[in-house]
């Protein structure tokens, strides 16, 4: 293991670490969220809510954190989620998530908003899931799904928290834009991080080109630096259900709406076929004030019926994986801390940021007194709270 990892036996331990190492407004774009950071912090709080209420005297020695979803069985009840921007934390940053979640049996999702050609991606990591922005605008969302396709992604996400966008003051005051503008300021934070300099965006531009944005739409968006290309966010206010039974009626394969909140949306998902939803305020991304999604997550999960529910927004411990697999999610969805990692040591520190997660929730499934994924249900929690739920 390298010396920079040696010191990270948690994935919070990412986080200072990648900050020293990435220029300020590529730390800020990933570690921020909206407004207040009000649904940042709701989001970790929501953990309190629930203690764990451990079984003793269980046999547990053949335990297994093994959990099926969509017909695959993968090795661990969390995956990678979907982070625009990963090839800025890190040298080619979306293949080395992938890479690393696929050497190690987890699921991982490619965002719309990444800068490497999903072709490349899919290749590299088959059974990477999709995720996709999309507008109101058939033509558009049935050219993009055509490519993702042929591609070879099975599974698309399609996330519904982005009508406009959020925000985030923070990425102006670290001076974040996408593209980023050429400036001063701009060229001083590259050059006083000359590690990611040169590791990560001068090998970038001598091996790649210029990034850009190159899954956004069937054809390549923006350069990821320039003076006055803008990015092409319309008619994302359109995007309705509507649009959703079109997909639904043309995508063969797993379909997941990611970024609901509210049970009445997950019953709706589910009368219209959907195979999945991950529950998500989007890491306090988005609306600044959403509701955390561990407050929701029973209700949603009562309002599915037999709907795979899923779940992201500030999982950073094995139990809070196991909290949510209580309250019935299926999949819990990690984002920051692993592309902390990515920044901090590539493909290494992110398979070392899985080993973590997955080395707690096996420890903490024996502390628990439970052998599988699916023996834990609400008998295992005692809620603190229930006046604030
Ligand atoms: C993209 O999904 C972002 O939250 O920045």
């Amino acid at each position: 293991m390298s010396s920079r990892l040696s010191g990270v036996l948690a994935l919070k331990d990412f986080e200072p670490l990648a900050q020293r190492m990435l220029p300020r407004p590529i730390h800020g774009y990933v570690a921020g969220a909206a407004e207040d950071n009000s649904s940042l912090r709701a989001n970790r709080a929501g953990f309190d809510d629930f203690a764990l209420v451990p079984r003793t005297l269980v046999n547990v020695s053949g335990r297994s954190q093994r959990q099926s979803l969509f017909g695959v069985t993968y090795e661990s009840p969390f995956g990678i989620a979907p982070m625009g921007l990963a090839a800025l934390s890190g040298y080619r940053g979306d293949i080395a998530l992938a890479e690393a979640a696929h050497a190690t049996g987890i699921p991982a999702v490619l965002s719309g908003s990444s800068l490497i050609p999903m072709e490349e991606v899919a290749a590299a990591a088959p059974g990477t899931w999709f995720q996709a922005y999309l507008p109101g605008d058939l033509g558009r969302i049935f050219a993009l799904l055509d490519r993702v396709r042929s591609s070879g992604f099975e599974t698309l996400v399609v996330t519904v928290d982005i009508p406009v966008g959020a925000n985030r003051e923070n990425n102006i005051r670290t001076g974040f834009s996408t593209p980023l503008r050429p400036s001063l300021r701009l060229a001083m934070d590259g050059l006083t991080h000359p590690r990611w300099l040169a590791g990560t965006f001068a090998r970038t531009l001598l091996r790649h080109g210029m990034p850009h944005f190159e899954n956004s739409f069937a054809e390549r968006g923006a350069p990821i630096l320039s003076s006055n290309v803008l990015r092409d966010f319309s008619a994302r206010d359109h995007f309705d259900w509507s649009h959703v039974a079109r997909i639904r009626q043309a995508w063969r394969g797993p379909l997941v709406i990611k970024g609901l909140l509210s049970a009445a949306d997950a019953a709706q998902a589910a009368r219209q076929g959907i195979d999945g939803v991950i529950v998500s305020n989007h890491g306090g991304r988005q609306l600044d004030g959403a509701v955390a999604p561990m407050k929701v997550l029973e209700h949603i999960v009562d309002a599915a019926g037999s709907m795979p529910v899923m779940v992201d927004s500030g999982f950073r411990r094995g139990s809070d994986v196991l909290k949510a697999l209580a309250l019935g999610a299926r999949m819990v969805f990690v984002g920051r801390p692993f592309n902390h990692a990515l920044a901090v040591a590539g493909r290494a520190g992110v398979t070392h940021g899985i080993k973590l997660l997955q080395s707690e929730i096996d420890r903490n499934m024996a502390m628990l007194g439970v052998a599988s994924c699916s023996d834990i249900d609400r008998t295992y929690l005692f809620k603190q709270h229930p006046a604030s739920s």
